[in-house]
């Protein structure tokens, strides 16, 4: 038997439409908040996610999935969305007539990652990118629609962690010192650390391995390291989230784990132990300076990715249901080959005026059939016999107040319509009168 590969699954029916529900309510802050939507290639060019030879970003290194077209070209699944975003933005121009440009984008990304709950090959992001001038306030446009989103669909149990890396002067000041400090305690880091003293030193600083040494503990903070702009920057962002009511906690240990940030970073965890060490939901920050390593002018930009797997994971351990359950306003049932037959063209017939509705298609008795739309959540049953195919008539089960009558099928459409607002689960609030 054929499996799926390794580190992806199958999202079935049932949770299709908690994704689709997620993906309607992420378009609706999305709105509101005045970002558009962006849909870029699921590949791109190796150079696009690989810039540079002394990369030392652990995604870009070892996760992503390269190949060779027929073309001979080398090309990458996308591993996150923000440089393939950042791409388009230069590459179609989008700078020349605004000011600031606000995207979002929702798909799915592909890292070969050591699988476990929470972390997937193929996983799916919604992401949100801003490009305009190197202001707090877009820093705290961007945090703040990531927190009404977590807002919209309940989930309360989060934690905002933010820190600052300061411009590139402040991060070379801090880098300087930061190799000092470790060089002088190599011995007592772990094997990972070493390649990150000569890459990325501030890498360190989030080692999972190394989180409760001493030598990480006491660090020097790069806060005593940030020039004035760079602090500037970074107590405007705290207090216009202040300014908003939302909650944060400043962590000196959070670098990220991709090259491309400056000042501003941030994670947003999910509060509970379900997901283990993959419990940041969503995470993103400032970068300055990669639209301009990229081709374009120099425009700077900020943005975050939310793993929607993840919040989905979160929504469920919760119980938080963002779906009503699944229902058809009519399911028929039919006795009989001819009275079948009409009943496709009865069924057509309503949904092109605006009604969800099915048929058993199989040769079933009564009771199967009447399962079936039972199974269907139906808020009518439709029966139709030869004896009411003859009289032009049909029989009417409301499955919410049991009522059963026969009416002539002219009337059908208008009846249907008229009653929907009784429903066998509510009394009618729990499925929308929904017609066209
Ligand atoms: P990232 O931290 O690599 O940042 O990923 C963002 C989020 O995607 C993570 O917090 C996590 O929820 C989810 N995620 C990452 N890898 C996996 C995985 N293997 N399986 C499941 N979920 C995963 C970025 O991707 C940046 N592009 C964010 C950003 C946007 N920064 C600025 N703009």
């Amino acid at each position: 038997m054929l499996t799926k590969p390794k580190g992806t699954y199958d999202v079935l029916p049932a949770d299709s439409r908690i994704w689709a529900k997620l993906e309607q309510v992420i378009r609706k802050i999305c709105a509101l908040a005045n970002y558009e939507e962006i849909r870029t290639p699921i590949f791109e060019q190796y150079e696009t996610f690989h810039r540079d030879d002394s990369d030392s970003s652990d995604m870009v290194n070892k996760e992503t999935y390269d190949f060779i077209d027929r073309g001979e070209r080398k090309m990458t699944l996308r591993p996150e969305g923000t440089a393939g975003c950042v791409r388009a933005y230069v590459e179609n121009k989008l700078y020349v007539n605004n000011k600031v440009t606000k995207l979002f984008y929702f798909g799915p990304m592909f890292r070969y990652e050591r699988q476990q709950k929470g972390r997937y090959r193929q996983f799916s992001q919604f992401g949100l990118e801003a490009y305009g001038p190197k202001s707090p306030l877009l820093d705290v446009d961007i945090i703040s629609t990531a927190c009404m989103l977590l807002k919209a669909v309940g989930l309360n149990k989060i934690r905002v962690r933010i820190n600052t890396l300061g411009d590139k002067e402040s991060r070379q000041n801090y880098r300087d010192v930061l190799v000092d400090y470790f060089s002088q305690h190599i011995d007592e880091l772990c094997e990972d650390c070493h390649t990150r003293l000569a890459k990325n030193p501030l890498r360190i600083l989030d080692c999972k391995v190394d989180k409760d040494n001493p030598v990480l503990i006491n660090a020097p903070k790069i806060n005593d390291y940030l020039n004035d702009v760079s602090k500037e920057h970074f107590a405007k962002v705290l207090a216009e989230l202040d300014n908003l009511g939302i909650d944060y906690v400043v962590d000196e240990h959070l670098v990220r784990g991709l090259d491309y940030y400056s000042d501003t970073v941030f994670e947003i965890e999910y509060e509970s132990d379900v997901l283990g060490n993959q419990n940041v939901l969503c995470a993103g920050g400032r970068y300055n300076d990669l639209v301009k390593d990229l081709g374009g002018p120099e425009i700077p930009g900020v943005g975050l990715a939310f793993g929607v797997d993840r919040l989905i994971l979160a929504l469920a351990n919760e119980n938080i249901q963002i779906v009503k359950p699944k229902y058809l306003h009519a399911f028929l049932i039919t006795l009989g080959q001819s009275a079948k037959e009409f009943g496709l063209k009865l069924i057509y017939n309503m949904r092109l005026a605006g009604l969800m509705c099915d048929m058993s298609y199989a040769s079933d008795s009564l009771k199967a059939q009447f399962k079936e739309a039972d199974n269907n959540n139906s808020m009518f049953t439709l029966i139709l016999g030869e004896d009411e195919l003859a009289n032009k008539t049909i029989n009417v089960k409301n499955n919410h107040t049991k009522e059963q009558v026969t009416i002539s099928l002219d009337e059908l459409l208008g009846y249907l319509i008229k009653n929907l607002n009784t429903c066998h689960n509510c009394g009618g609030n729990c499925h929308e009168k929904s017609t066209n």
